[in-house]
């Protein structure tokens, strides 16, 4: 647990604790439950848990609409129950991070009441107010499908007030100086009490200013900067996970001179890869990482392929997202905001091939992995279900009843299980793959732990080598004098490949699942024939 550098070869897992495991039977998941899967958690390898929010809230926007930042959210259980999960979680050297919204509270956070109520309560100013609906009109609408403005009228305090998000989510003010105390308090508590980090929600959106688009301000950077330096102060080697959903040029200032954010999303290039896999072609992810600039060595990229929202098309051109839109959401219904709501395994085709395809790219692109829950068994979506909670349905642990997710009656489940075909708990579960030694788990648990036993995966420059085919995304990790070749097969066919290898180093690549080896010819070519959507990660010397 010492090294504060860990986060660069960890594997994360993200997990909705409403949806993942029920210990007292009333119908949500719960931080007991979760408590009871770490064992699952850590023979899958999972290095640290995020976890969404858990604390008290309306649930408008399933948590991150907080409603008080100092206790858990009742049908989550009690502090006393967090402490548990954290020291079981570290009895297993895994660690946990939580969701820390700094932007907005919930409308109904005490603040919040105590501001619209009277204009002269000292917490007037923790919000933003205005008597017109006119300013900052250079701010862009995150949510369009359900917002017409970032201004709501409130009759109460007789002025509209800012909200990025949802109606029932106004925005803090950070230009008031208790409340930037306030999120540092509120960082401490959770701290103290023992957790490794935070996901830091929405961060771009913290300032104000006319004549901006109000984002990644520099007072934002300002802030977040001091928010680092109090952690580092006080608890050196705890985390910080950014979340900007921008441009990789944008997104770079968050890292700082390694003295702002510890890790950031790479957003942009999880649509490339969904692009990459339907047009069997490289040039999109080749695109998106020519144009991503270089972090400090302290830092690292955190890279997904899937989350609990919709599959963000925010960082793509408006040709791109209509692209998308039509291979990958054909009904209208599977459409929310910029984006697409349905889970991994349905968008890939159901088709292992290409689940574990996208899965070598999230291993073997630089940064660190995280998994969404139940996408390691390949789980479905519920796109009849609203917004973005067709993805966030019951773990399926079994084929038994409710999935064997909860013993409560079926009616009583905060939502139901998924049980349309292919993706039901009869053909999809836990149980069932935890058994099958050739099962999409069992290959993911794999990968995993090669991913791990090569640091050159976590630690290494990128560089893209020369495969001679266009659906052959290869490139080369380096690593002192560590080395892997990576080849990526996005093609439906077989492919042929030659790649000139330097001559300076050892002259055998051995493929690390199978124990193969390669050798390049007496000109320096390497030769490999590739099945459709095969991968091979192959490691320069002996395996
Ligand atoms: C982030 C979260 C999303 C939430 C929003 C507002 O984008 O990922 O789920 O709705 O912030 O807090």
């Amino acid at each position: 647990m010492k090294d504060p550098l860990w986060y660069k070869n960890a594997i994360f897992y993200e997990v909705y604790v409403r949806a993942f495991f029920d210990s007292n039977g009333d119908g949500h998941g719960d931080l007991r439950g979760l408590a009871q899967k770490l064992d699952y958690l850590q023979a899958l390898g999972i290095d640290c848990l995020w976890l969404l929010p858990i604390y008290p809230s309306p649930l408008k926007d399933d948590g991150y609409d907080i409603a008080d930042y100092y206790s858990v959210l009742e049908t989550y259980g009690s502090l006393e129950d967090l402490k548990f999960l954290i020291e079981e979680a570290h009895a297993r050297d895994m660690r946990l991070i939580t969701d820390l919204v700094l932007n907005h509270t919930s409308d109904q956070h005490p603040w919040f009441q105590a501001a619209r109520s009277d204009r002269a309560s000292p917490y007037r100013d923790y919000y933003v107010w205005s008597d017109t609906d006119q300013k900052y009109q250079e701010a862009r609408i995150i949510f369009i499908d359900t917002e017409k403005s970032n201004w709501t009228w409130d009759a109460h305090a007789g002025q509209f007030y800012w909200h990025r998000f949802y109606a029932s989510q106004p925005d803090l003010n950070f230009d008031t100086p208790a409340v930037q105390e306030e999120m540092l308090n509120v960082v401490r508590f959770w701290l103290d009490m023992g957790i490794d980090g935070f996901r830091a929600d929405a961060v771009p959106y913290l300032f104000e200013r006319t004549g901006t688009n109000c984002e990644n301000l520099p007072e934002t950077h300002a802030y977040l900067k001091r928010l680092r330096q109090f952690i580092d102060a006080h608890y050196p080697g705890r985390i910080l996970l950014c979340e900007a959903n921008q441009w990789p040029v944008d997104v770079r200032p968050y890292f700082g001179d390694g003295d702002e954010f510890q890790m950031g999303f790479h957003f942009p290039v999880m649509p490339r890869i969904y692009m990459a896999l339907k047009k069997e072609s490289k040039e999109d992810l080749v695109w998106i990482l020519d144009r991503t600039p270089p972090i400090p060595d302290s830092c690292q990229w955190a890279i997904f392929l899937r989350n609990h929202d919709e599959l963000t098309l925010e960082m793509v051109t408006e040709e791109e997202r209509q692209w998308m839109w039509r291979q990958y959401a054909p009904q209208d219904r599977m459409r929310l905001n910029l984006g697409i709501r349905r889970r991994l395994a349905p968008l890939l085709d159901n088709d292992r091939r290409k689940i574990e395809l996208a899965n070598s790219l999230l291993f073997t692109l630089p940064g660190s992995a995280i998994i969404y829950y139940g996408d390691e068994i390949g789980m479905g979506d519920n796109i009849e279900l609203p917004d973005r909670n067709g993805v966030r349905t019951p773990m399926q642990w079994d084929s038994g009843a409710n999935a064997g997710f909860s013993s409560a009656p079926p009616q009583r489940l905060y939502t139901p299980v998924n049980s349309i075909a292919p993706f039901g708990p009869q053909q999809v579960n836990v149980a069932d793959q935890r058994h099958d030694p050739g099962s999409l788990w069992n290959t993911l648990r794999r990968m995993i732990a090669l991913r791990k036993a090569n640091l050159v995966l976590g630690w290494g420059d990128f560089a893209w080598a020369e495969s001679h085919s266009p659906a052959v995304a290869a490139y080369w990790r380096t690593y002192q004098r560590e080395q892997m070749l990576i080849l990526n097969n996005l093609s439906h066919q077989a492919q042929s490949v030659t790649l000139n290898i330097a001559a300076d180093a050892a002259r055998v690549f051995t493929d690390v699942f199978s124990g193969d080896a390669w050798h390049p010819s007496e000109d320096n070519e390497l030769q490999i024939a590739m099945q459709p959507y095969q991968f091979l990660w192959l490691k320069r010397g002996e395996g």
